[in-house]
Parts: structure tokens; C-alpha cells; sequence
């Protein structure tokens, strides 16, 4: 099997951390880095990931999370926020780091930058809301996949309250909004919930193909 599909087996929404058990810098910095190379709609990354290490305010989160200890258990956790106050401010930007990265002049890329500015003022708000969470989802997906290369436990979490994630750290100031959770670390031996067979969709009740 590939290492790939082995990963998938082995990883699961773990329920109880080992909380003696810490993720290293440089692992860190490999899922980090993960996170960072996740694919955007245009490329715009229209979020930011807060990585908390400290004790005291995952202590702070516990009850805004309904209680579920992988907050406080977990070696660190990876609250994804997306953007709420996306305009052409976030476009101008996002040109001049291709303009840079690229070597190209930012006037070469007035038609790409226009066509950005265009699909962003056609949204609602709402709908607005919607892309830029959905553009966190991939990038969480990405960090659930590396922490399995690495034999690092994750849980995806969306069993949060929002508002009070953003009040307590302060997110709503940044214009961000939490919109995904994942704790980070290692799995208790006695989380039984790692002995459970996977559940899934069969191929012919799962895919449709034409
Ligand atoms: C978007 C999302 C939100 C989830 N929220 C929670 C959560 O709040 N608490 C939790 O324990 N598990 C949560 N889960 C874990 C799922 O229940 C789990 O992924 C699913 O049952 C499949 O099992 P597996 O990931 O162990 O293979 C969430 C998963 C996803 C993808």
C-alpha cells in the first residue's frame, strides 16, 4: 500500500492526547510549512493560522469548545481564521508578492488583478464568508495530512464556538474569523477510539463515474 493510503489508515479524530507529549520545533515547522503551501482560490490565502503553544489560553478556549479536552491536551493548537475584511486591499497585495516572487512587473498582471477584484465585488457578504472558510478547509486538510506523515495525531474540530474563540483571542480586531480547529500531537494509549475500524462510504456508494 502506499505510504499515502497507509497514513489515511492510521490517522483518526483522536479524542484523548497524551499531554506529557510534545510536537518539536522542527516538526513544527514541517506542518507549518504544510499549511503554508495549501492551495488558495487565485492564490490568495485569504486567512491566517494562529498556532497556540501556550497552556493558559488553551486553558482560556476549553469551554468556547464545549469542554472537548484535545483543546487543553494536545500538544499545540492550529485555530484557522479566515479574512472577513477582503477587498482590493488583499488583491494589491497579493500582486506585488507575485510582481516580487516572480520578476514580473505588477502592470503585466493588471488583467489577472481586475479579474480577482471583479469575482470579489460580485459577492455578497455572505457568500463572501463562505469562499475565503472554504479556502481554510484545504489548507486544514493539508495539515491533517502532514501531521499523519509524521506520526502526529490531529482532530479536525468545528465543535467550537466562534464568537467566543474571536473575543478571547482577539480576532475580531484583526478582521479574522475562526472557522476550523485542529489540536496537534499525540495520542493517549488509552484513546480506545484508535482501535476503531474505519467508516466510510464503499467506492460504488461513494463514486460516480460517467
Ligand atoms: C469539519 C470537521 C469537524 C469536526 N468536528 C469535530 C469535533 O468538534 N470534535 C471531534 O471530536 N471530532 C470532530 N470531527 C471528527 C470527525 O468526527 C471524524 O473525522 C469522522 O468521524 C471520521 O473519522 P476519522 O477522522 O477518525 O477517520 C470533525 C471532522 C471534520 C472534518
Amino acid at each position: 500500500m502506499s505510504k499515502f493510503l497507509e497514513n489515511q489508515n492510521w490517522r483518526y479524530a483522536t479524542k484523548k492526547f497524551d499531554s506529557s507529549k510534545k510536537v518539536t520545533a522542527a516538526d513544527l515547522d514541517f506542518l507549518k510549512e504544510a499549511v503554508r503551501l495549501s492551495a488558495s482560490s487565485y492564490g490568495l490565502q485569504l486567512y491566517k493560522v494562529i498556532v497556540i503553544e501556550s497552556d493558559e489560553i488553551k486553558a482560556k478556549l476549553l469551554s468556547a469548545a464545549f469542554g472537548q479536552t484535545q483543546i487543553t491536551d494536545a500538544s499545540h493548537l492550529f485555530i484557522f481564521a479566515a479574512q472577513t475584511n477582503v477587498g482590493a486591499t488583499e488583491v494589491q497585495s497579493y500582486i506585488k508578492n507575485i510582481s516580487e516572487t516572480r520578476g514580473i512587473p505588477a502592470e503585466a498582471l493588471n488583467g489577472f488583478s481586475d479579474l480577482m477584484n471583479g469575482a470579489i465585488k460580485g459577492m455578497s457578504d455572505e457568500a463572501q464568508t463562505v469562499w475565503t472558510a472554504k479556502q481554510t478547509y484545504l489548507a486544514l486538510g493539508n495539515l491533517l495530512n502532514a501531521a499523519a506523515e509524521l506520526n502526529i495525531d490531529t482532530t479536525p474540530m468545528e465543535g467550537f464556538n466562534a464568537a467566543q474563540f474571536n473575543e478571547i483571542l482577539g480576532l475580531d480586531k484583526l478582521n479574522l474569523n475562526a472557522t476550523v480547529i485542529a489540536p496537534v500531537g499525540y495520542r493517549h494509549t488509552e484513546d480506545d477510539t484508535q482501535h476503531y475500524t474505519k467508516v466510510r462510504k464503499s467506492h460504488e456508494d461513494l463514486f460516480i463515474t460517467i
